[in-house]
């Protein structure tokens, strides 16, 4: 008698820092690999493969990866005694930056892999388990990866990222990103429609485009013409099924008229944008190389605000960059106060080796940058706590994503991004329903089914038929 044996899944656990850039990165990673036998797995332990996809923006994110080595050392000497072996890759930025201080540093990695490179993955595992050293990739090759990597292997969620741009050519004092991620790269929109379609007939009903600088977008049209993102955000509003788009992250440098139409256009399009404009003073924008002043990111956000009046901002902030007066933080104050933020991310200047600002003369004193910081993050948050408070009392979409924290919850987004919460039913899942908020929590919302739901209200979670 003969039997045939399918052979044992392996096991593949993925640990991610950074951007929703490396978060999606991760996904095609394991896609590359479910071909050759890894499943997915929820923790390192006893893993035959552990991807960490690390970032390099700041200084605490290369520490971490090199403590985490340190714990993985010993769980595959483990696995070792054991009689298995645990293949360990290293990739993302800090790969990217510094792919020969970590197989100094940690002889026991076996693959080092840049951005660019992940389509190789299988080829790579192949080659590390012959090889004596670690298997380095970390070249910006000439294909497009985007042409060699697989489906996506497991289903998405409610809601989805998408990578249309890569890269970055802006070259701020302060960033790692043109160095680790390379030029920009715009994906031919026919591939970016076609994966959009795949994540919506797979339920997916939002979709977030994501780039290093998604707003400087200008992939190859079927027409062969090069089309901005506003184009692109038309097209996509075109499937069916697909409720919800947002974009992230833009520079304000790239926001130009068509993209601003397409806000005032689209009702898919959200009404919630991440736009960094780092500092509020102009000579400190300038050092930075931004491109831009203070006033112009003014008049974008209310040129954007006039064609989307519900529209809120989220931002990026950075304090303490080299040479940065007292006088010219405040002004970033005052540019706080003006524009009002729904959401932010802030940080203090760190110092990135191989970047202009890192050179520079008078750096800003360490206790200097956390006061600065420490005032910064009190506005914001100040900030936050109203704009979720203001949302009290209002009624709108929220698109519901999975079961809530408590038993008997479920949990969605509102336009603007925040997570909300109500008792429901999980039949909601997949759907969009009117909303009344009734409460504002320090990060969520939490609200009840608008009186009079019904089918008006609520969109099925099937795949509508094609018109
Ligand atoms: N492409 C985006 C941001 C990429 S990095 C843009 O152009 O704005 C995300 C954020 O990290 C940046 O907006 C910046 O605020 C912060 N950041 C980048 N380098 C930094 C550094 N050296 N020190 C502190 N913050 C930094
Ligand atoms: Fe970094 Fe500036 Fe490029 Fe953003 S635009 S990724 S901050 S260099
Ligand atoms: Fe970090 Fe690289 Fe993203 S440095 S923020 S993971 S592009």
């Amino acid at each position: 008698m003969t039997t045939t044996s399918t052979p044992p899944r392996k096991r593949l656990f993925i640990r991610t820092w950074g951007c929703q850039m490396n978060v999606y990165d991760s996904g095609r990673m394991a896609d590359v690999l479910a071909p050759i036998g890894y499943a997915p797995a929820e923790t390192p332990d006893g893993a035959d493969m552990v991807i960490l996809n690390t970032c390099h923006i700041r200084e605490k994110a290369t520490e971490k990866l090199f403590s985490e080595l340190g714990r993985l050392r010993e769980a595959k000497a483990t696995k070792r005694a054991a009689g298995g072996e645990m293949v360990l890759a290293v990739a993302g930025c800090v790969a990217q930056a510094e792919g020969a201080e970590i197989t100094a540093r940690a002889p026991w990695v076996d693959i080092v892999l840049g951005p660019q490179t992940y389509h190789k993955l299988p080829e790579m595992v192949a080659r590390a388990s012959r090889a004596a050293g670690a298997v380095i990739e970390c070249d910006f090759p000439a294909e497009d990866k985007f042409d060699h990597l697989p489906d996506a292997a497991a289903p998405p969620g409610v809601t989805a990222f998408l990578t249309v741009q890569e890269g970055c050519d802006k070259f701020c004092s302060f960033c790692v990103v043109p160095y680790t991620r390379g030029a920009e790269f715009s994906r031919p929109v026919a591939g970016v429609l076609a994966e959009a379609r795949r994540l919506v007939s797979a339920g997916a009903r939002e979709i977030s485009l994501l780039g290093q600088n998604v707003n400087a977008y200008h992939g190859e049209g079927p027409d062969g013409r090069s089309w901005g993102l506003g184009r692109l955000l038309r097209a996509l509003a075109e499937i069916p099924g697909l409720r919800r788009l947002r974009y992230t992250t833009s520079h304000p440098r790239d926001v130009d008229d068509d993209l601003i139409a397409a806000h005032r256009e689209l009702p898919q399009l959200m009404p919630f944008l991440h736009l960094p404009v780092q500092s509020g003073s102009d000579r400190v924008l300038a050092a930075m190389n931004r491109g831009h002043t203070a006033d112009d990111f003014l008049r974008i956000a209310d040129r954007l605000r006039e064609a989307r009046p519900d529209l809120a901002f989220s931002s990026d902030f950075i304090a303490g960059h080299p040479g940065e007066t007292t006088a010219e933080f405040e002004q970033t104050m005052v540019l706080v106060r003006r524009v009002g933020f729904a959401q932010a991310y802030s940080f203090k200047y760190s110092a990135r080796p191989g970047t202009p600002a890192a050179g520079a003369p008078h750096q800003v004193p360490e206790a200097e940058k956390d006061a600065r910081l420490q005032a910064l993050q009190a506005l914001l948050r100040d900030q936050q706590d109203a704009f979720n408070r203001s949302r009290v009392g209002m009624t709108f979409p929220v698109l519901f994503t999975g079961p809530g924290r408590h038993a008997g919850q479920v949990a969605g987004r509102t336009p603007w991004l925040q997570p909300l919460h109500l008792s429901g039913q999980l039949g909601l899942v997949g759907t969009e329903a009117s909303v009344t908020v009734l409460a504002a929590h320090p990060n969520s919302l939490s609200g009840l089914l608008a009186a009079g739901r019904d089918a008006d209200n609520v969109q099925p979670a099937e795949e509508p038929a094609p018109a």
